[in-house]
């Protein structure tokens, strides 16, 4: 069954590109349209550099138990809370109670986060199991152990005697996939000792476990238990794969809050759970983690401020900080009281890219980064417009950061779409999740919307609930045209992002999502796949084009661009078929001093049979774009575009 499904998918594409190339009196196509574009050397207009960029929230595990590689969850025994006893999941404990008693206390020697787990071993060598006793931890839903691969563990120690413990990655077979011995002879067994080792494993388990286990009768503490790959992009802790997802979208831009993260994980349900920077910087083992309120999971905060900024470093897009305002879901600091929280923003510009002399840039050059980041834009606040702090609380953060940082863009989150602003702002935040049909027609949202005050921050859009599902075809194609409406816009339209970026397949919060993931696998939704198409829009130039037709399910545009791989010029036609019948498009493209070339140029077409398809784990390609050479490419050209697809031509200039 599964192989005649395959083969009818497959004969579903080559149909599918013979269609493409098809003139139109091949194609039952309901209307001939054209699209007329102005291809004359300076008549276009220049697209902004940060047009398409990334939007992280830490939502839906997305950076705890994704992005970020430690595979350690609640690895500082805080997630129970801050009173004792207290839980320890997701730890378990390996033995029973003839053989081991486990609680946790307030000994840690980490000042912000007091919590230690006690192990008080009862058992010896001769009455322990034969595996002895311990704890366990199983990462996020697994870890994902690879044969041949490194993992660095650390862990903080004491004990009222010489201790030795073994630590083992072990799958979910019960097979042990590589384990050592690491031990204190007692000089130093009485003091908190922090213990570094690394396992090489000699086989591959997506669903291991970390355990820590012993034979040895007494008592030991445990705090700061870690375990990461070494193989992270750059050594910077990011998982590669998914880094590299992220990077193929070229973003120029990564908004995140708290520091790293936007959305309401940046308010916080309440704002005693909010995402503090500060708590969030410095030694990995000193960070107190918090609770994630508005998403309902604990953070160890691993992937803190820095983090974010080194993770919009390496993928070459601009930082956008978004901080909390004093405002949560739920609660607000009145304006009277916000100037703390004002300081807490400045200090975190400081940190960002204050001088190594500063007293917040020091501790970003301790953590190794001397140099500033290049910090430019920063959002005062999430989704709070019209609540009763906001303006007020805005205006004292405004009038700080622009007398500190004059050059600093900054972004309410007003939308100031329909009506001019009562605030000074440098950007209005938009965001839209909606249905299929009305993401299509938003593609005039901002035809009309002024042009006198801020420029926009489209920072979160996606097709949602019915229409969207885990991330459908439909999607995509309906966020096709509402971007190519951005493009053209782009005048005022200065930065884009789809949300949320990230879900862990075993905590969907939030869906539909770009990046879908488990411990070991990764696969692009269709909307993922759809900004890919956009990805070379940024500093590209908008060509003046206008589409002639009498279908509403039909939008196109078309941009010139310069492809950093070959170092070459294309034209990239995109087109949008919102509808149920296929669509004959003319192209015309006026002013070139000479023809297109037919060797080199190319065609992507995302579509599939059925417009609610979806990718998934056993078949993360079923919907990608679909790219073949563009034999007949030409300055006057016909194509034809199937049902509910977009495609996109670049004609080598
Ligand atoms: O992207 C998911 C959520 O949608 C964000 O947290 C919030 O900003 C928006 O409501």
């Amino acid at each position: 069954m599964a192989s005649l499904i395959k083969i009818t998918y497959i004969s579903f594409l080559l149909s599918l590109l013979a269609l493409c190339f098809l003139s139109n009196a091949n194609a039952s196509a309901n209307h001939t349209s054209t699209l007329v574009v102005d291809g004359s050397k300076g008549s276009g207009r220049q697209i902004p550099d940060t047009f398409f960029g990334a939007f992280f929230e830490e939502i839906n595990h997305a950076g705890a138990g994704g992005l970020w590689a430690e595979m350690v969850r609640n690895r500082g025994f805080e997630a129970g809370g801050a009173n004792v006893p207290s839980n320890i999941y997701p730890w378990t404990i390996i033995g029973d109670e003839s053989s081991i008693l486990v609680s946790t206390d307030r000994t840690s020697c980490f000042e912000r986060n007091k919590i230690a787990l006690r192990m008080e071993v009862l058992c010896n060598a001769k009455s322990c199991p034969n595996n002895g006793v311990g704890i366990s931890n199983p990462g996020f839903w697994g870890m994902n152990i690879e044969e041949g691969k490194t993992y660095r563990v650390i862990f903080h120690a004491r004990a009222l005697g010489p201790f030795d413990l073994k630590v083992s990655l072990v799958g979910d077979d019960g097979v042990s996939v590589a384990s050592t011995q690491v031990g204190r002879d007692g000089s130093y067994a009485y003091k908190w000792t922090r213990m570094e080792t690394t396992l090489e494993a000699n086989a591959t388990n997506h669903n291991s476990s970390l355990q820590i286990t012993t034979n040895h009768r007494g008592v030991i503490w445990l705090d700061q238990v870690s375990a990461m790959p070494l193989d992270t992009h750059k050594g910077h802790g990011f998982r590669k794969d998914l880094f590299q997802m992220v990077a193929n979208l070229k973003p120029k831009f990564f908004r995140f809050p708290g520091i790293f993260l936007s959305g309401c994980y940046v308010e916080g349900g309440y704002l005693r759970n909010a995402f503090r920077w500060k708590d969030s910087v410095g030694a990995w083992e000193e960070r107190a983690g918090h609770f994630n309120d508005v998403w309902h999971y604990w953070t160890d905060d691993g992937f803190g401020f820095f983090e974010g900024l080194q993770f919009a470093e390496d993928v070459g897009a601009l930082p956008v900080w978004v901080f909390n305002n004093g405002i949560g879901l739920h609660d607000a600091v009145d304006t009277s009281a916000v100037l703390p929280f004002v300081q807490e923003a400045l200090d975190g510009i400081e940190f960002a890219r204050g001088s190594p002399d500063s007293t917040w840039g020091s501790v970003r050059a301790s953590m190794g980064h001397p140099q500033p980041f290049d910090l430019r834009f920063v959002a005062i606040g999430n989704e709070e417009c019209g609540m009763p702090n906001y303006l007020g609380n805005y205006l004292k953060f405004y009038a700080a950061i622009k007398r500190s940082y004059p050059d600093i863009q900054i972004i309410t989150n007003c939308d100031g779409s329909g009506q001019n602003l009562d605030m000074p702002a440098d950007f209005y935040d938009f965001h839209i999740y909606t249905n299929a049909e009305d993401m299509f027609y938003k593609n005039t949202k901002f035809d009309a919307a002024p042009r006198s005050g801020p420029k926009a921050f489209v920072s979160e859009y996606a097709v949602w609930k019915d229409d969207a599902r885990d991330g459908t075809l439909l999607s995509a194609v309906a966020e096709a045209a509402f971007l190519i409406g951005l493009e053209r816009n782009s005048d005022l339209v200065h930065m884009v992002s789809y949300a949320p970026l990230f879900v862990n397949n075993n905590d969907r919060m939030w869906t539909p999502d770009a990046i879908v993931f488990n411990s070991h696998q990764h696969y692009g939704t269709p909307s993922y796949w759809n900004q890919q198409l956009f990805s070379e829009s940024s500093g590209a130039t908008w060509l003046n084009s206008t589409l002639q037709t009498s279908s509403t399910k039909l939008v196109a545009s078309a941009i010139e661009f310069n492809n950093s791989e070959d170092n070459k010029t294309y034209i990239r036609i995109k087109a949008v078929n919102f509808g149920d019948d296929p669509e004959n498009l003319k192209i015309s493209i006026n002013g070139l001093t000479s023809n297109v070339q037919k060797s080199g140029s190319k065609m992507m077409v995302l579509t599939a049979p059925n417009v609610m398809e979806e990718n998934s784990f056993s078949e993360p390609n079923k919907i990608v774009p679909q790219h073949t050479l563009l034999l007949n490419a030409n300055k006057d050209m016909d194509v034809t575009l199937p049902p509910y697809s977009v495609t996109s031509l670049d004609l080598l200039r």
